[in-house]
């Protein structure tokens, strides 16, 4: 295939507007998949994400599309569609000259629709503009197009109007990604030179790297040297993935070469040809982890068990950092780094289902500073506040969140920010019913139940997603948990000083209450976990860790 017969796209769009529908139609319009595979979401392969419907691993399909007399072979990237999984959505991107925008025509523009507009516009990719399930009873597409207009400066003329699930105007889509995206730059004839921009470990494979390749071309036999390392390869298998890797050669495909171990495969590498080095790519940004939580195994005995499930998981998943961890209370464990909540919930849910482990998760923190560079993982590495001085030493973690919310609910969305220390920056009408609040929101805020209070106070209707914004000076204590004089190490928590009162009430209250009801349980008695001199039967304990 020469370039100009190839484009490399992604579809991008707010969580549920239908990516993932999309993309199995244009496999079963190109044949790629059979039509019997209907609403199976083939691209969503993990069983976690058929059962929550959502994407949380990128992975990308070739396909051939035959186009006025041409054939041309068309790689799509998907892409996850929620906020904790952002940086797989820039990655993916960055192996793309272009992109579908999904918008849902019921519900309009969220707050992920603006966010991963952003995402693709400041890599400079061409953005398709289309109305998805048009097929609803709620569809509006005058209105929607209006919002697309006013945020995104797109003419009406511009945007397509389909349904994935029904497929009306489907057959429209791949032409348009033929006739606007360009095509891609690299040089079949050149050195050659291919971005990593995904990984993931096969038990049968080995380590299997998906590139994009800039110039030049690459064959089973030859040996090829990352820039990152230094370290050269044998290529043992080149294909494309179409849904499964087949051998072909591809402009984004696999490349299977003697790595060990997902360690090696450093997302944003730059691979190239022994004796012809290249300028490499500038490389992506290192995930950071916004959330940390404590894991131990219900059962004690499951220690190994969990340890090999952990080790296991994280092959796939290079963004879960991993420290050991002991408590007084719950024995040896570990405190696990997150993407965010979600993230988070997904890997717990995927330990149990999996590997069917029970295991304790304890309350999200997120990671506070001291003196801007010791991070606080756990209320453990808390400073002792007589050894640090004056209160403008430690620093919590920000985000700027975009909230999009029909104006009716503007005034509750707003307190709600303030009460959660919110600095508002902007308001702006998208249409005569929208508003897009911008404000700065403390991460500890956004990782308890900031989400569910602003789903619940707008009926459903409002929507959030946020990035990274660094750390700001903060009031920050920590609040210990005494259980007959004896502090309890599983149950502090650091937090902002004015949370202090409101939480501690909830907890002593708690305390009380739920030792009092499981006390009555006998079979609670034969399980309790003795602190200092007094017994917290199991149950309590453990429901007073994970409280969220
Ligand atoms: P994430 O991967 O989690 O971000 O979601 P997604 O954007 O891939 O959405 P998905 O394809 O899973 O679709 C979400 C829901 O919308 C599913 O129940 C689909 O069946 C439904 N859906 C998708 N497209 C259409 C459409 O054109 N019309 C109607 N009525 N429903 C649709």
């Amino acid at each position: 295939f020469e370039t100009d017969s190839i484009r490399n796209f992604s579809i991008i769009a707010h969580i549920d507007h239908g990516k993932s529908t999309l993309a199995d139609r244009l496999l079963e319009l190109t044949g790629t998949i059979s039509k019997e595979t209907k609403n199976l979401q083939v691209l969503d392969k993990l069983p976690v994400e058929r059962q929550r419907g959502i994407t949380v691993k990128a992975q990308s399909a070739s396909m051939f599309y035959n186009y006025k007399g041409k054939k041309y072979l068309l790689n799509l990237i998907d892409t996850p569609g929620h906020v904790d999984f952002n940086y797989e959505v820039s990655r993916s991107l960055a192996a793309c000259q272009g992109t579908v925008l999904l918008v849902d025509s019921a519900q309009g523009i969220q707050a992920q629709t603006v966010a991963n507009f952003y995402l693709a516009f400041s890599q400079n990719l061409t953005v398709i503009p289309v109305l998805n399930k048009i097929d609803l009873p709620g569809a509006d597409i005058p209105k929607v197009e209006n919002q697309i207009n006013n945020t995104f400066e797109f003419e009406k003329d511009q945007i397509l109007n389909i349904s994935a699930k029904t497929g009306i105007n489907i057959d429209q889509i791949l032409p348009a990604i033929i006739e606007r995206i360009p095509q891609p730059s690299g040089r079949r004839d050149g050195p050659f030179k291919a971005l990593l921009f995904d990984s993931w470990y096969d038990t049968y494979v080995g380590v299997i790297c998906l590139i994009s390749i800039e110039g030049g071309s690459i064959k089973r036999g030859d040996k090829i040297i990352s820039a990152h390392t230094g370290v050269s390869y044998d290529v043992m298998q080149v294909g494309i993935m179409s849904p499964e890797m087949k051998k072909f050669s591809g402009q984004v495909g696999y490349v299977v070469c003697n790595m060990k171990s997902i360690s090696e495969a450093h997302v944003g590498d730059t691979f190239f040809h022994q004796n012809h080095p290249v300028k490499p790519f500038p490389g992506f940004r290192q995930p950071k982890p916004m959330v940390f939580a404590g894991l131990f195994p219900a059962d004690s005995n499951e220690y190994s068990k969990l340890q090999d499930a952990i080790n296991q998981l994280t092959l796939n998943d290079s963004s879960v950092t991993v420290f050991r961890e002991t408590s007084a209370a719950l024995g040896q464990g570990w405190r696990l780094g997150f993407l965010g909540t979600l993230h988070m919930d997904v890997f717990k849910q995927r330990l149990e289902e999996e590997y069917g482990i029970d295991v304790i998760l304890s309350h999200p923190t997120v990671p506070y500073k001291c003196e801007k560079e010791l991070i606080i993982k756990s209320p453990e590495d808390f400073p002792d506040r007589s050894k640090i001085k004056g209160d403008s030493t430690l620093f919590e973690p920000m985000v700027s969140a975009t909230i999009i919310t029909p104006k009716e609910y503007l005034g509750s969305i707003l307190n709600l920010c303030s009460y959660h220390r919110g600095a508002l920056s902007s308001n702006t009408f998208i249409d005569e019913t929208r508003v897009m609040v911008s404000v700065k929101l403390p991460m500890s805020e956004i990782v308890t139940d900031f989400y569910d209070k602003m789903k619940s106070l707008s009926s459903g209707f409002a929507s959030l997603d946020y990035e990274d914004a660094g750390y700001e000076e903060s009031d920050l204590v920590k609040m210990e948990v005494l259980v007959n004089s004896k502090t309890v190490d599983a149950l502090a928590s650091v937090m902002h000083k004015s949370k202090v009162d409101l939480i501690g009430r909830e907890y002593g209250g708690d305390v009380t209450r739920k030792m009092k009801l499981l006390n009555k349980q006998k079979e609670g008695k034969k399980r309790m976990k003795a602190i200092g001199q007094v017994e917290i039967p199991h149950e309590a304990f453990i429901s007073l860790m994970t409280k969220s």
